[in-house]
């Protein structure tokens, strides 16, 4: 029988500072007690929304508040941490300590999904907090090549907790004992595609190249890309990663017209740059117009968006040369 080794163990063979792997293990332990939050649904009365509203203008679910206030009180809680930041608080909250390390996080990724069971996760960054004084906002302002680890879990078919501290990146899966084992450990995104999730409803709204990129593909066989492509959309961006991840693809969510002054939907710090090391580290490419990497993308507040073009390496190439 194939045994998976625990993933304290594996941990504790990363080459790592000993107070980030601190780090990496409280965020795993908590999304193991979302997980479980997530799957008892209405059973811990958590479907239905909370009846506020968060500094993106979205109306929060229950379980965003939750799942926000239980990452939130226990990455306080953790010595090497010095201030966590979240998609569902408007401010950065110090936890009085400095040096360490500050976490960003979007603690539920596709709350749309959660009345209907479909697959939600959970978005983390880590990055070094300033030595010596206490981290402001500015500290988290520094781009995502500075990240010294990111990952996600995934409450889906099954539970995955999918990251990167060094080079590669490492699934884990949840087992029936509440522990985390070393199912994928080495995830690598094949070049090439024939699959991508973009949500197709908005396509009056693009700017051109995207639409070109889109109706090419859509053109099949007998069109410029001469192939059959396939298209899915869970609407969370951790599941639709997490397929990229194990099968290729490529993922945009694009500028649109009807808010021309933001780049796009989803958030930088908590979203686009999480996922860009990981997809980074997988072999695959990770941009915001098929071009520029989007961890060169500098932000300038906490909560600033992104456009988001990535996945199998060839494909966003094609989206480049639409
Ligand atoms: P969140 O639930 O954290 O606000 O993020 C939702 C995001 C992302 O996960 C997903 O890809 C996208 O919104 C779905 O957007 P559509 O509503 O356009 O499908
Ligand atoms: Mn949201
Ligand atoms: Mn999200
Ligand atoms: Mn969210």
């Amino acid at each position: 029988m194939t045994t998976f080794a625990p993933f304290s163990d594996w941990l504790a063979g990363q080459e790592a500072p000993e107070a980030l792997k601190t780090v990496v293990a409280a965020v795993a332990e908590e999304c193991v007690a979302i997980s479980r939050v997530v799957s008892l649904g209405a059973l811990a009365g958590a479907l239905g929304v909370a009846g506020s509203v968060n500094v993106q203008d979205e109306e929060q679910k229950k379980l965003d508040v939750m799942t926000n206030d239980m990452l939130t009180d226990r990455l306080k809680g953790c010595a090497a941490v010095a201030a966590v930041g979240s998609e569902e608080m408007d401010l950065i909250e110090p936890t009085g300590r400095q040096g360490g390390y500050l976490v960003t996080f979007d603690p539920l990724d596709g709350s749309s999904n959660i009345d209907i069971n479909a697959p939600v996760g959970t978005i983390f960054s880590i990055l070094p907090a300033p030595e010596g004084r206490a981290p402001a906002e500015a500290d988290f302002l520094i781009g995502g090549r500075h990240q010294v680890s990111a990952g996600y879990a995934v409450y889906g078919a099954q539970t995955m907790l999918v990251l990167t501290i060094n080079e590669g990146v490492t699934g884990f899966t949840l087992d029936d004992q509440g522990q985390w084992r070393l199912t994928h450990p080495d995830i690598r995104v094949p070049a090439d595609t024939k699959e991508f999730a973009i949500n197709m409803s908005n396509r009056r709204h693009w700017a051109e190249p995207v639409r070109r990129y889109i109706d090419a593909a859509l053109a099949g066989k007998t069109g410029p890309r001469a192939k059959d492509f396939n298209m899915r959309w869970v609407a969370a961006m951790v599941a639709d990663v997490h397929r990229i991840l194990m099968r290729g693809g490529v993922f945009l969510y694009p500028w649109d017209q009807r808010e021309p002054d933001r780049p796009g939907k989803l958030r930088l710090l908590y979203e686009g740059a999480p996922m860009a090391l990981l997809i980074e580290r997988a072999g695959g490419k990770a941009t915001t117009d098929g071009t520029q990497p989007i961890l060169d993308v500098v932000p300038t507040r906490l909560h600033d968006r992104v456009a988001v073009a990535l996945g199998s390496a060839n494909e966003v190439d094609a989206i480049a040369a639409a």
